[in-house]
């Protein structure tokens, strides 16, 4: 039975409001204001059991299967930027499926009645900026390779998702990012999560103590400032600054700087090419034909930015092959799952077109770059008070010291295998 929206006619007001609910009239509404058919239902998207809160599912007569997406803009404080890059990463895409005639899907959006390629529904009391997707048909999603039913499956899709990661990066190697900027600035950006770290180990609390530590970039510095000084009670700070299970950790990630931060010299020199890349390339963004299994798609478009693929696969690897999880208490635990590692590296290799011999060379330290960045990153939010990676009710204090030291084991453990990695990547690039 349709639902009956025959009330609603009016624009509801305050749609703004990063918490806010919205009534079933208002979704209506929303959802109206695109070129989609005559409504038959809308309900919160479920993703994998678990409810999605800022995606909707919008279904219209003609059998249309739609997503619409509310912009975080608490996290993106610049949703046009977000679209901007967005658009021109599927309209690269679009081009370029086309002329390479490989099977991968990009994403559709659907336009407003008025022609927008989004809905801005902003007011003087914030952000409120909507998207309707096409819902790409026939397609599962995977929170973990530990989904499958069979290890054979699971490598199958650790191969898969290699693939879907040269397919994409492929596809937007030619996206002009002459003005392409990150709508997270500071992400992704290794020397400055190190001087964050520099800062809070000093023990700053004051904006002109971590002066010299600060980016040179203005945005960079307005959206990273606050993320150079503590956040709870000096005393505090230094008990955890001195807890001697994380002091070994801290020393692990200052002896490894000056090579931490190689990858992103290697793309300041041009040693790596420079390109647009995806910045969240965790399995979950994958999406997999339900009947072949192959890799269709990588959706989750918010945190495009130009710098190398790299990146996005030392992410994916780091996240695909470590055996215990982010959460891990045990470091003892962390160990890295070779036949994963090798299944994904395989099916991107086999795949990659445009990645370069210098590339490819960075592939084993990209993935203990991204680990070690990571850890960095948790570490230093321990130290200066859970100020970026949020402590939700239910998790434990110290989380983010359980997680840095996980991501710094977990680095370690990479890079005492590095010459199998080496070996396993050389044999795969043949
Ligand atoms: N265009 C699409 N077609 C089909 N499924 C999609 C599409 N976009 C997203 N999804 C599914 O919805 C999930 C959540 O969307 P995503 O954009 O990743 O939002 P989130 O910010 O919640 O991660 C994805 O993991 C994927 O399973
Ligand atoms: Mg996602």
């Amino acid at each position: 039975m349709p639902a009956d929206f025959s009330g609603v006619v009016a624009r509801p007001t305050n749609l703004a409001g990063s918490t806010r609910d919205f009534s079933p009239e208002e979704l209506y509404w929303i959802a109206r204001e695109f070129e989609v058919g005559v409504i038959t239902g809308i309900e919160y998207f479920i993703d994998r059991g678990n409810i999605n809160l800022h995606t909707f599912l919008v279904q219209d007569e003609d059998g249309g299967s739609f997503l619409l997406q509310r912009l975080n803009t608490d996290v993106f404080t610049q949703p046009h930027r977000v679209m901007g890059a967005m658009q021109d990463w599927i309209g690269c895409q679009a081009r370029a499926v086309n002329k390479r005639k490989v099977q991968w899907v990009p994403i559709t959006l659907v336009p407003t009645r008025s022609g927008e390629p989004y809905l801005d529904l902003s007011d003087q009391t914030g952000h409120s900026v909507w998207r309707t997707m096409v819902r790409i048909p026939d397609i599962l999603s995977y929170k973990n390779l530990g989904q499958l039913p069979t290890r054979m499956k699971s490598l199958s899709l650790a191969e898969e998702t290699g693939r879907g990661l040269a397919l994409n990066s492929d596809l937007v190697s030619e996206m002009n990012i002459d003005h392409l900027v990150s709508s997270l600035p500071g992400y992704r950006d290794t020397a400055g999560y190190y001087a964050q770290l520099h800062s809070v180990l000093a023990g700053h609390v004051s904006e002109p103590e971590t002066e010299s530590l600060l980016p040179k970039d203005e945005e960079v510095r307005h959206a990273t400032s606050h993320l150079y000084r503590l956040a709870i009670d000096p005393e505090e700070a230094r008990r955890r600054r001195e807890d001697p299970e994380v002091a070994s950790f801290i020393e692990q990630a200052l002896e490894n700087e000056s090579w931490a931060t190689g990858l992103q010299q290697a793309v300041a020199t041009g040693e790596v090419r420079r390109t647009a890349v995806h910045g969240d390339t965790k399995i979950e963004n994958f999406l997999f034909c339900k009947y072949t299994g192959q890799v269709r798609s990588l959706v989750d478009l918010d945190t495009i930015m130009p710098y190398t693929w790299l990146a996005d696969w030392g992410d994916m690897v780091r996240s695909l092959s470590n055996v215990a999880g982010e959460k891990e208490p045990d470091p003892e635990q962390i160990q890295v799952d070779q036949e994963v590692y090798a299944a994904v590296t395989r099916g991107f290799l086999t795949t990659a077109q445009e990645a370069t011999a210098a590339e490819t060379a960075w592939m084993p330290e990209a993935v203990e770059t991204i680990a070690t960045e990571l850890g960095v990153r948790f570490l230093t939010d321990y130290l200066r008070g859970d100020n970026y990676f949020l402590l939700g009710p239910g998790d434990p204090p110290d989380l983010n010291k359980t997680r840095g030291i996980g991501q710094l084991t977990l680095a370690k453990r990479l890079k005492e295998m590095r010459p199998w990695a080496e070996e396993t990547v050389r044999h795969y690039s043949r």
